[in-house]
């Protein structure tokens, strides 16, 4: 299955930032264009006036199975100067502004963390915005692929950077699919032929919790108005969870996979251990009700990513 998720990245100068970002393995799509601004199709000319409150941005697909969005912002930290407000290089203006726009909600706390990482390089403040998208115009086509088309053109990047941008690889997401490939079609034999929902639980866990070396992996199964412990391998856990509290009973709620890349950021998450710094919660569906969850922590920020969500939901429904 093809899965594609979408950013909106403003750099500076939109020509140099979509050259830069689209070499990026992984990045699929790139088109530039002016964002968040205040009036109806906008033209360059009239961005150019600074009076239309657009960003030059480029919106850019990709498969996260490839590239993960924490390694993405890496990518475009390295192509601008986040303290720099309304100019990157010699291009001044509100519509050099930097900022991330985006069209999940769920991106929005990788965001920030990110850019907390990224501040504690900088004795300042970071100038970068993030807001959702509000609005995207495609900008006219001369400025698509334009340095593609004019190779010699006008860039605000230095040309090296092109070349890391062609050199760049997610190894950690790349080899983390190639993992849960193998482990699915372990469990595929493994799991043939099983009835008992516990003894499956008790395996999937040993086997993620091995494979990756994370820091506690196991389930809550659904029993009344709880999530009650079950099979799991690492330290001693909370037994009892609430409907709706915590991260588990937030996925139990809404019926879907949460990624939380920094526990401390999620109101009301339950620190069953101090030394649990990231973690996913994934549902698992018996005729669309969510019968138990998988929950897997981490000690490092931000270690679960769509292409862990991708394959832990693959992987829960090979149980029964
Ligand atoms: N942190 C979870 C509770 C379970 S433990 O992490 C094992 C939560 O907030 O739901």
């Amino acid at each position: 299955m093809q899965i594609e998720k979408e950013l909106y990245l403003a750099a500076g100068c939109f020509w140099g930032a979509e050259h830069y970002l689209k070499q990026i393995d992984g990045v699929t799509f790139t088109e530039v264009g002016f964002a968040n601004g205040n009036t109806e199709n906008p033209t360059y000319k009239e961005v150019y006036t600074d009076t239309t409150g657009y960003a030059e941005t480029v919106h850019l697909r990709y498969d996260p199975l490839r590239v993960s969005l924490p390694f993405l912002l890496e990518m475009y930290f390295k192509s601008i100067d986040p303290t720099s407000l309304n100019q990157q290089g010699e291009d001044r203006g509100t519509r050099y502004r930097t900022g991330i726009y985006y069209t999940d909600s769920d991106d929005l706390p990788f965001i920030q963390l990110a850019l907390r990482q990224e501040a504690t390089h900088y004795g300042l403040p970071l100038q970068v915005e993030v807001e959702p998208l509000r609005n995207f115009y495609r900008a006219e086509d001369y400025h698509q692929d334009y340095l593609v088309a004019n190779p010699t053109g006008y860039c605000h990047l230095p040309v090296a950077l092109f070349q890391s941008a062609r050199d760049a690889r997610d190894t950690a997401t790349l080899q983390k699919a190639e993992k849960y490939t193998r482990v699915i079609k372990q469990l595929q034999s493994l799991l043939d032929g099983e009835a008992d929902a516990i003894a499956c639980m008790a395996n999937v866990a040993a086997l993620l919790h091995e494979t990756f070396g994370f820091w506690w992996t196991g389930f809550y199964r659904v029993v009344g108005e709880e999530l009650l412990l079950g099979p799991f391998q690492g330290p001693i856990a909370c037994m009892h969870i609430p409907f709706g509290k915590g991260v588990c009973g937030t996925s139990w709620k809404e019926n879907r996979t949460l990624m939380v890349p920094d526990v401390e950021e999620f109101p009301g998450h339950i620190a069953c251990s101090a030394a649990s710094r990231s973690e996913i919660v994934v549902p698992m569906k018996k005729g669309g009700d969510v019968v138990s969850v998988l929950d897997i922590d981490s000690k490092d920020l931000a270690t679960f990513t769509q292409v862990d969500a991708y394959y832990l939901g693959l992987l829960v429904d090979l149980l029964p």
